[in-house]
């Protein structure tokens, strides 16, 4: 060997040396990126799942699943057993319709079966039928089978910001609007012109296209991104649903990794860096409703284990956090995708986008913003939402939907949009926080005078609550307020929806009702406190049944609901 062979024989060694150094840092960066929960680690989340046994409770553990002593158990029973019989006696047509169709509409089969903790769910449902049918609607409230009326807490999936009878108007006049046209499809009614210069007007953007959902807005702004970057991956945040989708729901739900999905730590120096770095990130997905539980899943009660469940919204940090990605996503040519559709129109007029006072380069919205019929909708940069190349005819990204753009639902969205100008809408957003902010301040100091550890935390009009004191019944409460007339959606307590036309007085009745119904929960022992109980003491104990259940399938059967 020369002395030229072996210099470049180093040389070489140094390329490579450097190469995995760099590759080896990359992919360290990306792990500290990672939140350390299992919902920021989803292949692992989803390992762990699929180990997950089913065991279930009998009457006797449904009581005392905390070894709370034989009085309180009999308390509990009690408590629950007038339940019961109160669910029984009101919500009787309900509840026989929805036992009519539940094997046969499987939604309902999941969302009845996942109200509550597993462990407890069989024993819940089969005792307190609630019905999932309801009749009319009005005002803030809704109407069962049964003539029940009860507070609307649901927002109807976030839909719902200006009350029931605002949508039901725009259904109807925008129907007025496209009657003589029908349902004819491919070509668009007039009214859609409108309604693309308010969006753009709205998003800053410059282009529009129309969808059917959310879920189809976001695979739209993902392709697009992915086509005019070149690049494979996207960014979404621990926990941050956009969809169900299987690239941005890589963890539990979806059978299927999804591989060219990063989930990185929200508001975190460390995400940042992975975006300063990696070459095969094409977009960033925002959901800003997580700014009120960063790095958790939406809360619902069925993981209500125990009382970990926390949230908090800090407005200046989670901007200064928006902030900070815009500026790396302009480096690094990343298209920077605000997935309004939840948040759209219930924070600010101009949406997130104006209430974060940032701006992004594609920006989905969905459920209001068409008055109250099903759609998604992506409004971006030209560059970005361009489906062809000029250059390269046959390079095209693949659209279209045989509903988008269909007459009824641009009648209806015109309605909205139209709305949206107008003086009354314009009075709800004055000091919208501000009213919010007030109503769940004096509710949680009612529910600390009455000496109940739980508290609202809010982001505007969307509340959810965390309860402060080690339980595992916390998921009780969303059938103590079912009793006190509260309508809430199938994940429970997690999540409250206002519209914004709750009045005050409207408000007051649902705090009573919010106070007394955590109130009789009390009472009945649900909150029964022991020293020895704590989070961590609940979560062993349920972990080591999840062990003996996997273990021995006599245990799983000891904890049948035929025994005692
Ligand atoms: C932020 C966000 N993105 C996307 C979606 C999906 O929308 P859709 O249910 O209309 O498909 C949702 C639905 O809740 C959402 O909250």
């Amino acid at each position: 060997m020369t002395m030229i062979d072996i210099s470049m024989a180093c040389i070489c060694a140094a390329i490579i040396a450097g190469l995995l150094l760099h590759k080896l840092v990359v992919r360290l960066q990306l792990s500290a990126a990672k939140h350390r929960s299992l919902t920021g680690h989803s292949r692992m989340a989803r390992r762990f799942a699929a180990l997950v046994p089913f065991y279930e409770y009998g009457e006797d553990r449904f009581f005392r699943a905390d070894e709370a002593p034989e009085p309180v158990a009999a308390a509990r029973r009690a408590g629950f057993m007038r339940l019961a019989g109160l669910f029984e006696q009101r919500f009787a047509k309900s509840a026989a319709m929805t036992a009519e169709l539940q094997d046969s509409v499987s939604d309902l089969q999941f969302t009845s079966r996942y109200r509550v903790p597993f462990q407890f769910s069989r024993y819940a449902r089969e005792h307190l039928r609630g019905g999932a049918f309801l009749e009319s609607s009005s005002g803030v409230t809704v109407t069962d089978l049964d003539g029940n009326r009860f507070y609307d807490l649901t927002g109807s999936y976030g839909v719902n910001v200006f009350g029931y009878d605002f949508y039901k108007d725009c259904i109807a006049r925008g129907a007025e609007h496209v009657r003589e046209l029908g349902p004819v499809l491919g070509a668009y009614h007039p009214v859609t012109a409108y309604n693309v210069r308010r969006l753009r007007e709205i998003s800053g953007l410059d282009e529009v296209s129309f969808h059917m959902s959310g879920t189809e807005a976001v695979m739209q702004a993902v392709r697009l991104a992915r086509y005019h970057t070149g690049r494979s991956h996207l960014v979404r945040f621990c926990g941050a649903y956009h969809g169900w989708w299987g690239d941005v729901q890589p963890g539990v739900g979806n059978p299927l990794a999804a591989r060219e999905t990063y989930t990185l730590k929200d508001m975190d120096e460390a995400s940042l860096r992975v975006l300063a770095t990696r070459r095969d990130i094409a977009c960033v997905l925002v959901n800003p409703l997580q700014a009120l539980h960063p790095n958790a899943n939406a809360p619902g009660d069925s993981t209500l284990v125990d009382s970990g469940r926390r949230a908090h919204f800090d407005r200046a940090a989670y901007s200064e956090w928006l902030r900070k990605l815009r500026v790396v996503c302009s480096e690094r040519n990343i298209a920077l995708i605000f997935d309004e559709v939840f948040v759209g129109f219930r924070l600010a007029q101009g949406g997130a986008q104006e209430y974060f006072g940032v701006r992004a380069d594609l920006v989905t919205y969905g459920k209001t913003i068409a008055g109250g019929l099903p759609i998604g909708v992506v409004c971006g940069r030209r560059d970005l939402m361009k489906r062809f190349r000029e250059d390269r005819p046959a390079d095209i990204c693949f659209a279209r939907g045989t509903f988008n753009a269909h007459p009824y639902v641009m009648g209806s969205m015109y309605e909205f949009l139209r709305r949206l100008e107008g003086e009354p809408v314009r009075a709800i957003y004055r000091d919208l926080d501000g009213v919010w902010d007030a109503r769940a301040r004096a509710t949680n100091e009612r529910l600390a005078a009455a000496g109940l550890a739980l508290r609202i935390e809010n982001l505007s009009s969307i509340w959810t609550i965390s309860y402060t004191q080690p339980s595992r019944y916390n998921w009780m409460l969303q059938y103590y307020l079912r009793a006190a007339g509260l309508a809430l959606s199938w994940v429970g307590t997690g999540r409250f929806i206002f519209s914004l036309n709750y009045s005050d007085a409207d408000f007051a009745e649902v705090a009573d009702r919010i106070v007394s119904a955590a109130e009789a929960m009390q009472r009945d022992g649900w909150w029964w406190r022991a020293p020895q109980l704590t989070n961590e003491s609940i979560k062993r104990r349920v972990f080591k049944e999840m062990i003996q259940a996997r273990c021995s399938p006599f245990i799983g059967s000891m904890s049948s609901p035929r025994s005692k």
